[in-house]
C-alpha cells in the first residue's frame, strides 16, 4: 500500500493507494470511524459494479449502510439532486455523528462531498474515487460543489475528507474515453511539477499503457496535488498553477457544447497556451512539441477551430477565475516548472493573438 499524507492547518488525512483496496474498505473505515450509519453515495454506472463489495466490507466491520444512487453524469451535480439526498438522509434518520462515503467519479465525489459538508452543518466524509480523473485530481484537495444552469461548480465548499481510498483495479471497467481524459490531467501535473514526473509519462505510448502504469501515475499525481494543496488550500496563489491548460480549455469546452470532454479541451488548451508562450520566448522552444507527442500518443486532440472566435474571447473575459480586470495564465518556464502570468482583460486579445 502507498500512502500520501496531506497536512493542512485544520486537518491531516491520508490518501491510500492499493490494488484490491475496495475489499478492505470496512477495516480502513473502522480504523477512523466508530460504528455509525453510512450514506454510501454512488452513481448508476458504478453502483452495480462496486457497491456490493464495499457495502459487504463495511457491514462486516460493524457499520450500517444506506446506498443512495444518482444518475451517472454531470447532470446529477445540481441542487435538485442534492435536495433529494438531504431529504433521504433525514428520512433515514442520519444525524451529526453519521458519515458519507462517495463511491464514484468526480461527479459523485463533488456532490457527496458537498452533501457531507452541509448536512447538519457538516458530517464525516470519505472519498473512494473510481474514475482516473477522480483518483488523480478531484478526490484530493477538498473542493466540493454543484453546478448552476449558468455555470459549473458555482456553489461549493472546501471540505477535506477523513481519508481517500484509491483502488486502481477499478479503472479496468472505465471506458477508454474517460481513461484518456483523466490522463490529460496527469500530463498537466507532470508538465507543471517535475522532470521526474515528466519522465514517468514518457513511458505512456498508447492508452493501454495508462492502465499498466496507473498505480505509479496516481501516486505521483496525488503527491504533487497534496503538496500544492498544503501550500495553498483555498487557491489564493500557488494552487492556480493547476489551471495550466484550463483557461483556454474551459472556453473551448463551453463552445464545443458537449462535443469535447473536459480532458480533451484541457489537452488542446495546454498545447495552445504553451505555443503562445513559446512564440513569446517565455517557454523554451521544443516544449510544445514534447507536450503534443505525449498527448497524441493516447489520441488526445491538440487543436480546435473553436479558438479565436469573438465568443471565445467573451468566454475568457468572463472566466470565473479572473481577478478583477485581469486573467491569470499559467505557462511552463521549463518542463516540470510552471509560473503565473497575469494579463489585463483589455490586452488579452493582443496577447494571445489567436
Ligand atoms: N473537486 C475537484 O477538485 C475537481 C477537480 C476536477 C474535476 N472535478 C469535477 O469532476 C467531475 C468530472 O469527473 P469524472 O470525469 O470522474 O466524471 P464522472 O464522475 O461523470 O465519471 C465519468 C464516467 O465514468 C463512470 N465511472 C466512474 N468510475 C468508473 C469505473 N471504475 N468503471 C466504470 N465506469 C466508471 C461514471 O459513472 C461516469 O459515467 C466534474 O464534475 C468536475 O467538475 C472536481
Amino acid at each position: 500500500m502507498k500512502t500520501v499524507t496531506v497536512t493542512l492547518p485544520a486537518k491531516t488525512y491520508q490518501i491510500k493507494i492499493a490494488a484490491g483496496l475496495l475489499t478492505q474498505v470496512g477495516n480502513e473505515v473502522a480504523s477512523l470511524w466508530s460504528p455509525r450509519k453510512i450514506a454510501l453515495v454512488s452513481d448508476s454506472h458504478v453502483e452495480p459494479l462496486y457497491c456490493e463489495q464495499v457495502e459487504t466490507s463495511l457491514i462486516a466491520a460493524g457499520f450500517t449502510v444506506h446506498v443512495y444512487r444518482v444518475r451517472a453524469g454531470e447532470d446529477s451535480k445540481q441542487l435538485g439532486v442534492l435536495s433529494s439526498l438531504y431529504e433521504e438522509l433525514l428520512g433515514d434518520d442520519f444525524g451529526r455523528s453519521d458519515g458519507v462515503i462517495a463511491l464514484g467519479g468526480g461527479v459523485v465525489g463533488d456532490l457527496a462531498g458537498f452533501l457531507a459538508s452541509t448536512y447538519m452543518r457538516g458530517i464525516s466524509f470519505i472519498q473512494i474515487p473510481t474514475s482516473l480523473l477522480a483518483q488523480v485530481d478531484s478526490s484530493v484537495g477538498g473542493k466540493t460543489g454543484v453546478d448552476l444552469n449558468t455555470g459549473k461548480n458555482l456553489i461549493g465548499t472546501f471540505y477535506q475528507p477523513d481519508v481517500v481510498l484509491i483502488d486502481p483495479t477499478v479503472l479496468q471497467t472505465l471506458s477508454q474515453r474517460f481513461l484518456v481524459e483523466g490522463y490529460a490531467e496527469i500530463v498537466k501535473m507532470a508538465a507543471i511539477s517535475s522532470l521526474d514526473f515528466w519522465h514517468l509519462i514518457e513511458n505512456i505510448n498508447q492508452p493501454k499503457d495508462i492502465l499498466k502504469q496507473a498505480p505509479a501515475l496516481i501516486e505521483a499525481s496525488v503527491r504533487f496535488k497534496a503538496q500544492i494543496v498544503e501550500a495553498d488550500e483555498k487557491e489564493g496563489g500557488l494552487r492556480q498553477i493547476l489551471n495550466f491548460g484550463h483557461t483556454l480549455g474551459h472556453a473551448i469546452e463551453l463552445l464545443a457544447g458537449g462535443q469535447l470532454a473536459h480532458g480533451e479541451a484541457v489537452s488542446i488548451g495546454m498545447v495552445q497556451i504553451t505555443q503562445i508562450f513559446e512564440d513569446r520566448g517565455l517557454t523554451p522552444s521544443g516544449i510544445t512539441a514534447q507536450l503534443k507527442k505525449q498527448l497524441l500518443a493516447v489520441g488526445l486532440p491538440i487543436s480546435s477551430d473553436l479558438i479565436g472566435s469573438p465568443q471565445f474571447y467573451e468566454l475568457l473575459k468572463h472566466d470565473k477565475k479572473n481577478h478583477g480586470d485581469q486573467l491569470t495564465l499559467v505557462y511552463l518556464k521549463e518542463l516540470g516548472t510552471a509560473d503565473l502570468y497575469p494579463v489585463k482583460l483589455t490586452a488579452i486579445h493582443n496577447f494571445l493573438n489567436l
